[in-house]
C-alpha cells in the first residue's frame, strides 16, 4: 500500500497563506530562472563518485586524508556550477570500509567557512561524531575516527555546521561511505561495477549554472532540478543482469516516491542500517530525506536496446525522471539474490525500560515571519540534553508530528545519531513492509505518531537528534541527547 502522498508545495502554501501572505515566498520565481534541463534529460552519462585511497594503512586502521574546498561541478551543459566539496567533488569521494577495520580520516577546511563533519548512520565516538559546534575553521584540520563495529550498510558523510548545514550540503558536502562486511560479501550479491552508489538531490541553478540557495523561510530547499550523482537526470549503460543499487535522498528538503518505468519491481535488500531478513519485491518505495534503500533491479529479461526509467512518483515535470537504465550489452551475470540476507531484527517493546515523548512541531517566528521549528516546544541547546539514555538499555522513543491549526503541516524525516532503531509502529499500525529492518531516519508525515525501539551501544556522551529537513535542521528542529 503506497502511504498517503505529503502535502505538496501547492497545498502546503495553500494552509499557510496566514504566513505566506506576510513572508510574501515566491517559491517558482526562484526555481530556475526559466531554464528548463528537460531538453538535456538522459543526455549525460551517470558518474560514480571515485573510491578513495587510504594515504597509510596498518594492521588495524586505514587513514584518509579529505581537502574540503570549492570546485566545479556542471549542473546545466556548457557552464561551470561552483560547488564546495570534499576532495573539491560533489558528490565527495567514496569511503569504502570494512567491518572490523577503523577507518580515521582527517579533514583539512579550506573553505571559506567554517565546517563540521558527520558520518550519517555510524556508532561513532562522540568526538567524532561532528556534534554542530565543533566547528573547523577555515584553514583548520580535524581528525575523525569510525571503529565499523557494526554491520554492513550504506552510510554517508556530510557536512553539521551550525546553523548552515543546509547550505553547506546543498553547496556539495556529502559522499558516500559504504561499510562492507565478509557476512555480505558471502551473499553473492552483484558487486564491482554492478553495485551502484545513487546520491539523489534536488538542486536549484541560475542562468549561469550557478547554485542558488534559499531556505524558503525555514520551510526547506526544494529544487527544482533532480541530481543524481551531481548531474541532472542522467542516463547509465548496463549490461543484462542484476544490479545492487545503493539509493539516498540526499535532498535538502525533498522527500521521493521511486520506482521503474517499466512497472518491475525494485528487489529491496537492504535500508538505512543493512540488510533485510529477506528480499522483498515493492512496486515502489518512499524515500524521505537522508533515508537509503539498496534495492536490486534485474534487466535479465530485458530486451537489449531497451530503456528503464527511475522516476519519483512523487514529482511533477522534469524532476519526475530521476535517471535513465540503457541495456545496451549481453553479459553472463553470476550474482544471486539469496532467499536469507541479514539477520531478523530481534528488538520490541517488552525489552524497554522506558517510553519518552518527542514533539515535533513549527509555528511563524519574527517579521517578516519565518518558520520556526522545535522539538518539545524547545530551541537547540548545545548546553543541555533533553533526554539521557543509559548505555546499554532499550529504549522507546514516541515522536509524533504535531501539527497546529493546520499551519506548518509538513513532512518531518527524524534522524538519531548513534543508534540503529527499529520502527515498532506509525499510528497503532505497522510500519511499511520495507521499513521493517534497521533504520536511523524514519518520515513522519503530519499528524504522525510513530514508536521506534532502540539499544543505546556502549559509547557514552553527546550526541543529536534533528530532522532531517535541513532548513527545519537550521531553524532548531535539533536536540541533543547525551548516553550516560
Ligand atoms: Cu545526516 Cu545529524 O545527520
Ligand atoms: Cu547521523
Ligand atoms: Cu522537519
Amino acid at each position: 500500500m503506497p502511504r498517503p502522498t505529503l502535502l505538496s508545495r501547492r497545498e502546503f502554501v495553500h494552509v499557510s497563506t496566514a504566513i505566506a501572505a506576510a513572508a510574501a515566498f515566491d517559491r517558482h520565481g526562484l526555481s530556475t530562472d526559466g531554464v528548463a534541463h528537460g531538453g538535456v534529460r538522459f543526455e549525460r552519462a551517470l558518474p560514480i563518485p571515485e573510491i578513495l585511497t587510504p594515504v597509510r594503512r596498518d594492521t588495524t586502521t586505514d587513514y584518509y586524508d579529505i581537502v574540503q574546498r570549492p570546485g566545479n561541478g556542471a549542473l546545466l551543459p556548457g557552464f561551470r556550477t561552483p560547488v564546495w566539496g570534499y576532495n573539491g567533488r560533489w558528490p565527495g569521494p567514496t569511503i569504502r570500509a570494512q567491518r572490523g577495520r577503523r577507518v580515521v580520516v582527517r579533514h583539512t577546511n579550506a573553505l571559506p567557512v567554517p565546517t563540521v563533519v558527520h558520518l550519517h548512520g555510524g556508532v561513532t565516538p562522540p568526538d567524532s561524531d561532528g556534534f554542530p559546534t565543533d566547528l573547523v575553521m577555515p584553514g583548520d584540520s580535524r581528525t575523525y575516527t569510525y571503529p565499523n563495529t557494526q554491520p554492513a550498510a550504506t552510510l554517508w558523510y556530510h557536512d553539521h555546521a551550525m546553523d548552515h548545514t543546509g547550505r553547506n550540503i546543498y553547496m556539495g558536502l556529502a559522499g558516500f561511505y559504504l561499510l562492507d562486511d565478509p557476512a555480505d560479501t558471502a551473499l553473492g550479491l552483484p558487486r564491482g561495477e554492478r553495485d551502484v552508489p545513487l546520491l539523489i538531490q534536488r538542486r536549484t541553478c541560475d542562468s549561469s549554472g550557478a547554485l542558488r540557495y534559499s531556505t524558503h523561510r525555514q520551510l526547506g530547499e526544494d529544487g527544482a532540478i533532480v541530481t543524481v550523482n551531481g548531474v541532472p537526470s542522467p542516463h547509465k549503460d548496463v549490461a543484462t543482469g542484476r544490479y545492487r543499487l545503493r539509493i539516498l535522498n540526499g535532498s535538502n528538503a525533498t522527500p521521493m516516491q521511486l520506482a521503474l518505468s517499466s512497472g518491475a519491481s525494485l528487489m529491496v535488500i537492504a535500508t538505512d542500517a543493512g540488510l533485510l531478513p529477506a528480499p522483498l519485491p515493492c512496486s515502489s518505495v518512499r524515500l524521505g530525506m537522508a533515508e537509503r534503500v539498496e534495492v536490486i533491479v534485474d534487466f535479465s529479461g530485458v530486451e537489449l536496446g531497451s530503456r528503464v526509467m527511475l522516476v519519483d512518483d512523487a514529482a511533477r515535470g522534469d524532476a519526475h525522471w530521476v535517471m535513465r537504465f540503457d541495456v545496451t550489452r549481453a553479459e553472463r551475470d553470476a550474482s544471486r539474490i539469496p532467499e536469507h540476507l541479514g539477520e531478523t531484527p530481534d528488538l520490541g517493546a517488552a525489552d524497554a525500560s522506558l517510553t519518552r515523548d518527542f514533539v515535533f512541531a513549527g509555528g511563524p517566528r519574527g517579521f517578516p515571519p519565518a518558520a520556526h521549528w522545535t522539538i518539545n516546544g524547545l530551541d537547540f541547546d548545545a548546553g543541555r540534553p533533553i533526554a539521557t539514555p543509559r548505555s546499554g538499555d532499550v529504549e522507546i522513543w514516541r515522536l509524533t508530528n504535531h501539527k497546529r491549526f493546520g499551519i506548518l503541516g509538513m513532512l518531518h524525516t527524524v534522524h538519531i545519531h548513534l543508534v540503529q532503531f527499529l520502527i515498532l509502529d506509525r499510528n497503532g499500525q505497522l510500519p511499511e513492509p520495507y521499513e521493517r529492518g534497521w533504520k536511523d531516519t524514519v518520515a513522519l508525515d503530519p499528524g504522525d505518531v510513530v514508536r521506534l525501539a532502540m539499544r543505546f551501544p556502549r559509547q557514552r556522551g553527546r550526541y543529536l537528534m534533528h530532522c532531517h529537513n535541513l532548513e527545519h535542521e537550521d531553524a532548531s528542529m535539533m536536540a541533543r541527547y547525551d548516553v550516560v
